[in-house]
């Protein structure tokens, strides 16, 4: 019965909570203990124990751990007192962002950031759980520093592995790791070392419908750098089969743009040149906070795309977003990602037309060029669909670059729709991709309803077939612009020399400047003479 009435699960769920929060105040760091020594605030049993019908996992979406969150500190333990930590980030560049989270409130809280392991007090690494691989790399750097510990430390796992593996990280023998803490709970991190420290392990992985950071300040790890990441929504509803995403980074919201033109302002008084808007679906944006203005026809979805969830409506829009934010400093390059294909409007398009400062770089994620794989994944277009959107693109802005992700070897996908991906590939001419062989995760639709059947050898194969058709693509793109001069806005130092800095152009592609009499600083805009290229970057003379 509880199973097929969704508002009494509900209302459960809500008195279950509020049944754990009342009793908080009054628990023990005693009583906030397990037998494995993991903070989990209460200790009777709950309702979720009187539901013995209901699978594990079910369970926990309905009594989400929220009681993990209440252990009781006091406030001084909440100041880190000068203790010293280490942030690693793996993954995405909304890693990179919630790292900038995570730093601004650790400062806050008395905490100061070390570069050297040796002498942190707490190592916290924010991970990424996209595909098998990346985890595998957590698990090596854990039991790699649990073999250079030489003091008493705290290793922390932070983001979406957090939020995926849980308590397992915390039980895997060998005392890998002392705290957990998923995307959506780096406001108590304070608490949860402080736990940590007075010797019991922590953790909080619950899932907000609301927290967006809006009011934390991020702080850069090299303030001298003028570009920046803005995040302005969080989560994915999406629900691509492949997909972990939206287990690990919850139900999408969007952040007020109020506070999105704060940061930009802010960002822009720094000296910050080029700002990307952040987000795991980046034009599903939409700010219901405040009052519905909307943009034209926005809520309307594109012909020859679909959604599994309802199309959203109301509120201010990615394109009225992506106005304000490009009217803040003409100066300023606007970049964006990740965009799906599924929520691109002409508005949108129109926009980065008409204004110069942003970047006639689209990345918009075709995943597979065969509509069996693109209806197996749930992408919610056809080939056909996607190409008319990329024309409409061409046709609107001519000197457009487009990137796009690809995964070889999804479920059931046959030789010959993986010779369709490749000719898509060659069709949009794209300037660059990222390619990924399939890596099944548990959990998803597509480990429950569909077989992970495309040999390991066969994926291989694929894939590097994919990444060669790429590069010999983006080889001929670069080869072509010989000659010719482009806009290059200096991020640094380049890698090849000394003497020489490197920047991006307008489409995103990385030059390597050579230093002659002409200096340059980062932060620069310059117009550089192409004179090389390869198929990842070119080179050029200023
Ligand atoms: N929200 C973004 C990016 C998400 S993750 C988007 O939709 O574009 C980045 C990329 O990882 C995806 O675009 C996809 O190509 C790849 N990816 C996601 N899940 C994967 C899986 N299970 N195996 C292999 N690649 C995957
Ligand atoms: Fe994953 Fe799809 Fe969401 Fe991207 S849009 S994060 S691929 S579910
Ligand atoms: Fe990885 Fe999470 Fe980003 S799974 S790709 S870190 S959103």
């Amino acid at each position: 019965m509880f199973r097929r009435n969704p508002r009494l699960l509900a209302s459960i769920s809500k008195l279950s909570s509020d049944l754990m929060c009342s009793h908080d105040v009054a628990r023990s760091p005693m009583q906030s203990t397990t037998k494995f020594g993991i903070a989990m605030g209460n200790k009777g049993p709950g309702l979720s124990d009187f539901i013995k019908d209901l699978p594990r996992t079910r369970k926990d979406k309905i009594f989400p751990a929220i009681s993990d969150t209440h252990a009781y500190i006091s406030r001084a333990q909440l100041n880190g007192d000068g203790k010293k930590v280490l942030l690693v980030t793996f993954g995405c560049q909304m890693n990179v962002n919630d790292m900038e989270v995570v730093r601004g409130l650790l400062i806050q809280n008395g905490y100061i950031e070390t570069k050297e392991e040796a002498e942190a007090d707490a190592i916290l690494l924010m991970t990424c759980s996209i595909r098998d691989g990346a985890e595998e790399k957590i698990w090596k750097r854990l039991k790699h520093l649990k073999r250079n510990q030489r003091r008493p430390r705290t290793v922390a796992v932070l983001g979406c592995m957090a939020e995926r593996v849980k308590s397992t990280l915390l039980s895997t023998p060998g005392d890998l790791c002392q705290v957990v803490a998923g995307p959506d709970s780096y406001r108590d991190l304070p608490r949860l070392l402080a736990l940590s420290q007075s010797g019991t392990k922590a953790m909080n992985v619950q899932l907000s419908f609301e927290e967006t950071y809006a009011d934390v300040t991020p702080v850069r790890v090299d303030t001298h750098t003028k570009t920046a990441f803005v995040s302005i929504m969080r989560g994915c509803d999406n629900m691509c089969t492949y997909c972990i995403v939206p287990f690990t980074r919850g139900r999408e919201r969007s952040r007020p743009i109020d506070s999105i033109l704060d940061e930009v302002k802010r960002l822009r008084d720094e000296g910050v040149k080029q700002i990307t808007l952040l987000g795991q679906n980046v034009n599903s944006y939409r700010d219901s906070s405040s009052s519905s203005i909307s943009f034209g026809v926005d809520s309307r979805m594109v012909d020859g795309f679909s959604t599994v969830y309802g199309q959203k409506s109301g509120g201010r829009s990615f394109a009225t977003l992506l106005d304000h934010v490009s009217r803040v400093d003409d100066s300023m390059r606007i970049r964006f990602t990740s965009p799906h294909p599924k929520d691109f409007p002409n508005q949108v398009i129109e926009l980065i037309k008409e204004r110069k400062n942003i970047c006639n770089q689209i990345h918009l994620p075709a995943q597979s060029g065969d509509d069996s794989v693109l209806d197996a994944m749930g992408r919610g277009y056809t080939r056909e669909s996607y190409l008319t959107l990329v024309d409409n693109i061409k046709n609107a802005i001519p000197n457009v670059s487009l990137t796009s992700d690809f995964i070889a070897g999804f479920c059931g996908e046959t030789e010959e729709a993986h010779q369709n991906t490749l000719s898509l590939m060659r069709e949009v001419d794209y300037s660059f991709c990222f390619v990924f062989p399939y890596s099944m995760r548990e959990g998803t639709r597509a480990h429950r309803k569909l077989v992970d059947d495309v040999p390991e050898n066969v994926k291989m194969r694929r894939h590097e077939e994919l990444a060669s058709v790429f590069r010999e693509i983006s080889l001929r793109r670069n080869v072509s612009r010989l000659g010719k001069r482009e806009l290059v806005l200096i991020e640094g130092r380049s890698k090849r020399g000394e003497k020489s800095m490197s920047g991006r152009t307008d489409g995103g592609i990385v030059v390597h400047i050579e230093e002659k009499e002409k200096k340059m600083e980062t932060g620069d805009y310059v117009v550089v003479k192409i004179t090389g290229g390869t198929s990842q970057t070119m080179s050029g003379e200023y």
